[in-house]
């Protein structure tokens, strides 16, 4: 969950003292979410709201919802209490939208009478106008249009290091386990022209980092070939010349060598990819409808090495899909071992109505697949531990992104290791060169040898 801090500054909607109501946004999910809220917020700053932190100070408050698992689903209805303490103390208008929303619909309304509107994943150009009729006619407001449209939005932005840039929205893959195609629509990828626009706009504003955005950004422009494919994208971004630039989620299946070639080619291209495998076992991958085997997926990754020697590859596992047995499982650890993937996001499998793997039984039990998160998880951290170990003593480029808890600050390697650097005085957004004196299985410790800029 993500509350939000607005930076003024490097929002294409600053707060101004006109602005005399008050919008609380919770965001959950992934990136394309969050990114979301930010276009959300702008729309309303337009609209004449300023953020606020608490929803007891808000006017209006939003949930930007996600439904990929059914905890993630729990979490956000297990916050709306809170929303109606709140209402009975003073006015709120409360808005459910992003993916549970689009999927759930009306029946959200009929359980949760705290809910005021209900929108959805698209066509959020339509929220000034659905809270200024809601505040009117105190009449609730379900507008849930099918997910797709793009809009070029406002933006108010939550870093003033990383720019998300959307591609492409929706996804097209429908693999079989996952509701993202529901409630996000069919791909639509964004014309080139806006997509360089909008990096331009970024980089002029100052940011060192530009994070490309899509669901399966190697599917660029299937939908629309006139805009050529991710490759060709990807270079005219890197020409613009931002001093770092990613891109996420990248598909085993789409990923092509070109893209890897342009990665290679251009040093502000980071040397990081996330290529979700799901699983090793070609027989899950198969009833998933990844479209990849598990040599496949080897293959990927060795060209990858073979074209970027130091490229960082992070992954998704899903652990206990139905059907999955011990020696499915096995095949999986085994892949990870192969693969020494940089970072793994594990989950366990859980079934969403409407998906085609729903219709099967949830047969893998709770404690199995327990066991094989811990398994991943474990293996996982001795192989980041082993490969982060490597760092100590080499000196690393680290964009600063920020200051944690204990007053630290961290940030990233090109390769999107966090790397945390106490006691020193640094700016945020700069690039430091930071030497490598220790490491855990979760990032990097250094001091900072060359307080100047290095190359990237
Ligand atoms: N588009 C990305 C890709 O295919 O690489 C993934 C996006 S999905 C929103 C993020 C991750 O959530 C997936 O990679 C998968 O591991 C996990 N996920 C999706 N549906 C799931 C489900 N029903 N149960 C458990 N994990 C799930
Ligand atoms: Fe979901 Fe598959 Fe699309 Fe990723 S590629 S969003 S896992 S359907
Ligand atoms: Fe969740 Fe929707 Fe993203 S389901 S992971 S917020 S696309």
């Amino acid at each position: 969950m993500a509350s939000f801090r607005w930076i003024d500054e490097v929002s294409s909607v600053r707060y101004s003292e006109a602005m005399t109501k008050r919008v609380y946004i919770e965001t959950w999910g992934c990136q394309m979410n969050v990114h979301q809220s930010e276009r959300i917020a702008g729309l309303l700053a337009q609209a004449g709201y300023a953020p606020t932190t608490t929803i007891d100070t808000a006017d209006v408050v939003i949930f930007n919802t996600c439904a990929v698992r059914q905890k993630a689903e729990e979490k956000v209805y297990g916050r709306i209490g809170e929303v109606m303490q709140v209402k009975k103390r003073h006015p709120v208008l409360f808005g459910f939208g992003g993916c549970i929303a689009q999927v759930r619909g009306a029946e959200l309304m009929r359980r949760f009478p705290a809910i005021d509107f209900l929108f959805g994943t698209s066509n959020l150009a339509d929220l000034p106008g659905i809270i200024a009729r809601v505040a009117s006619d105190e009449e609730r407001i379900t507008h849930l249009p099918p997910a797709a449209g793009t809009e070029e939005l406002p933006v108010r932005r939550m870093s003033t290091v990383t720019a998300m840039v959307t591609i492409t929205e929706g996804c097209s893959n429908f693999c079989s386990y996952c509701i993202v195609p529901y409630s996000r629509g069919p791909l639509r990828s964004r014309p080139p022209q806006h997509v360089l626009a909008e990096v331009r706009d970024a980089v002029a504003a100052g940011y060192p980092e530009i994070l490309l955005l899509g669901q399966n950004v190697d599917s660029y422009g299937r939908d629309r070939p006139e805009y050529g494919d991710f490759a060709d994208l990807l270079e005219q971004v890197a020409r613009i010349g931002p001093r770092r630039i990613r891109f996420t989620s990248s598909h085993p299946r789409d990923m092509t060598s070109r893209v890897l070639e342009t990665v290679a080619r251009y040093d502000n291209i980071c040397n990081h990819v996330h290529l979700a495998v799901q699983s090793g076992s070609n027989r899950i991958l198969h009833a998933m409808n990844r479209g990849y085997t598990a040599a496949d997926f080897r293959a990927i990754v060795d060209r990858a090495r073979t074209l970027v020697p130091e490229i960082n590859v992070t992954t998704d596992i899903i652990v206990g899909y139905p059907g999955e047995t011990d020696a499915d499982f096995q095949d999986t650890l085994r892949l990870i071992e192969r693969a020494r993937f940089g970072t793994i996001f594990v989950a366990k499998y859980s079934p969403r109505p409407g998906t085609r793997s729903a219709r099967l039984p949830d047969d893998v039990p709770a404690a199995v697949k327990e066991a094989r998160l811990r398994a991943v998880l474990e293996l996982a951290r001795t192989i980041a531990l082993n490969l982060n170990r490597g760092f100590i003593g080499r000196t690393v480029a680290v964009l600063v992104e920020g200051r944690n808890r204990s007053g630290s600050y961290y940030g990233r390697t090109d390769d999107h290791r966090t790397v945390t650097m106490p006691d020193a005085e640094i700016a945020i957004g700069k690039i430091v060169s930071v030497r490598i004196s220790a490491a855990s299985s979760a990032g990097l410790t250094g001091t900072v040898d060359v307080p100047a800029e290095v190359r990237r």
